[in-house]
């Protein structure tokens, strides 16, 4: 059995030629995708030895073909194509600027991603070359995780749907009403001395506030 977040990331690969998972650690995505035949091949990459291990323990614990793994920091040793379906997951922010931050990424035309933190600032990078065709949400053992898939081209988003997300804003009330309230407690936490950081996050969350009302209308 594999994770809902896992599961999750799953059902946004269908009909691909090929998937990319770079930092695939236990490689249970790439597995599945080509167990359901949602994918024909998968290329399984990890910057730690020890980790494609598992994955190739994996390969054989579910006796998959087609499926390759290979150590490689970010896109570093993959020689990717135009059709690649690119997915990055369980990672944070800064290691994933770090693998975009590659002249080999500017091939690539769909990525799912996975941030494990820094949303916004995920967003605000990635929308500079790409679009937000779809994105979900998935709690789990007491966490939110939003997995994006991007697409290559540019759209215009406001700040709210780079914060929340241009779907999520409107679809996922819990969500967005538990950032509300984070934010919230992290408001009354801020001491008057970081005044202007308290202002920021107090006018944020009069954004959220208003981007609630949708849902009570
Ligand atoms: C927490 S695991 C996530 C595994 C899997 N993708 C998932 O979502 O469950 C993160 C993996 O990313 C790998 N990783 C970290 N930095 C990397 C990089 N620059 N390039 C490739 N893999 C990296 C780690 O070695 C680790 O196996």
């Amino acid at each position: 059995m594999i994770s809902l977040r896992l599961k999750t990331i799953l059902n946004l690969i269908n009909n691909e030629k090929r998937l990319i998972d770079i930092g695939c650690d236990h490689g249970l995505v790439g597995i599945f995708a080509l167990k359901e035949q949602r994918v024909k091949e998968v290329i399984a990459s990890d910057i730690n030895p020890k980790s494609l291990s598992a994955a190739k323990a994996n390969i054989l614990k579910y006796n998959v073909s087609n499926m390759k793994t290979l150590v490689s920091d970010g896109f570093d040793n993959i020689d990717l194509k135009e059709d690649d379906l690119v997915l990055i997951s369980g990672m944070g922010f800064k290691t994933i600027e770090h693998i975009f931050n590659n002249d080999k990424s500017s091939i690539i035309n769909n990525v799912i991603i996975q941030s494990n933190n820094d949303l916004y600032d995920l967003r605000k990078h990635m929308t500079k070359h790409f679009y937000i065709e779809d994105e979900k949400i998935v709690f789990e053992k007491g966490h939110y995780y939003v997995i994006i898939f991007f697409k290559k081209g540019i759209k215009k988003y406001k700040f709210i749907d780079l914060y929340l997300g241009p779907k999520i804003r409107f679809e996922e009330k819990e969500y967005v009403t538990f950032i509300y309230n984070h934010n919230k407690s992290l408001i009354d936490k801020i001491g008057n001395n970081n005044f202007i950081k308290k202002m920021k996050l107090s006018y944020i969350n009069y954004l959220i506030k208003n981007q609630i009302s949708y849902f009570n209308k």
